[in-house]
């Protein structure tokens, strides 16, 4: 599997400010023809940016969906809209959707569904708080994420993201990412059999320039979601330079 380096812009971005980053991208993308590279604008810039990255190895992805095809929600986006505007991937279940608008993983279930037939690939995010950490109960968190997020014969990539390393600029120790990367491969395994081998585990939390080559050297890290960073276009390409060949 090639690695996958995707970058959140979360709320970052006007048209003017979006098609900068996606200019600075595309002219600097060149050397990195080892990963595959994603980027994932808000929705009011993913067209420009769709435009602007026409032809370029960056691919488009949202950052949610609506769990439905279309109806009366307002404000709320359906996957085909994205894949209509450019995107060919979605982020799901990200903790600061979690939070803010109270997502379950069974709402993350019903996203992912309508993202997959509307044929995005979706990007599943899991990962627990510091204080459920605190209490020695990340894998069990993890565990009932994966378990309620995903439906059966999904097909995507997950994106293992401890709430605490998120922003923060702490970034979880290279032990710890091994080990909950390792029981994420065994829950897939358990989950989706043989076809668990081919699901990708991205890492997210303050993943850097100078952290990213430990990070993605680890064992069962298929690549990065990264969020600060990704918002300067020197720092998320160095991250890709990074990712072993
Ligand atoms: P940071 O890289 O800013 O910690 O954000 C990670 C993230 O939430 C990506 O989805």
């Amino acid at each position: 599997m090639r690695p996958l380096i995707a970058g959140n812009w979360k709320m970052h971005g006007t048209r003017a400010e979006a098609l900068a980053l996606a200019a600075a991208l595309r002219a600097g993308c060149g050397d990195v023809a080892h990963c595959d590279l994603l980027v994932c604008p808000p929705a009011t810039v993913l067209h420009a940016v769709a435009q602007a990255l026409a032809g370029a190895p960056i691919a488009l992805g949202g950052q949610d969906c609506h769990g439905e095809a279309n109806g009366a929600h307002t404000g709320d986006i359906a996957a085909a809209m994205l894949r209509d505007a450019g995107a060919s991937w979605v982020i799901l279940g990200h903790s600061e959707r979690r939070a803010d608008h109270g997502e379950t993983d069974e709402t993350v279930r019903e996203k992912v569904l309508a993202a997959v037939s509307a044929g995005l690939c979706p990007i599943v995010c899991v990962g627990e708080s510091a204080a459920q950490r605190a209490e020695g109960r990340e894998t069990e968190v993890v565990g009932w994420q994966i378990s309620g997020s995903l439906p059966q014969d999904f097909s995507g990539v997950i994106a293992y993201e401890p709430i605490w390393a998120i922003g923060s600029g702490q970034h979880a120790t290279p032990a710890d990412v091994t080990t909950m990367h390792a029981f994420i491969r065994e829950e897939l395994h358990r989950q989706f059999g043989a076809c668990g081998a081919g699901i990708s585990i991205l890492y997210g939390g303050s993943v850097k320039p100078a952290n990213a080559a430990e990070l993605l050297a680890l064992p069962e890290v298929g690549g990065a979601l990264v969020g600060g960073a990704s918002l300067v276009a020197d720092d998320f390409l160095a991250i890709a330079r990074a990712t072993p060949r």
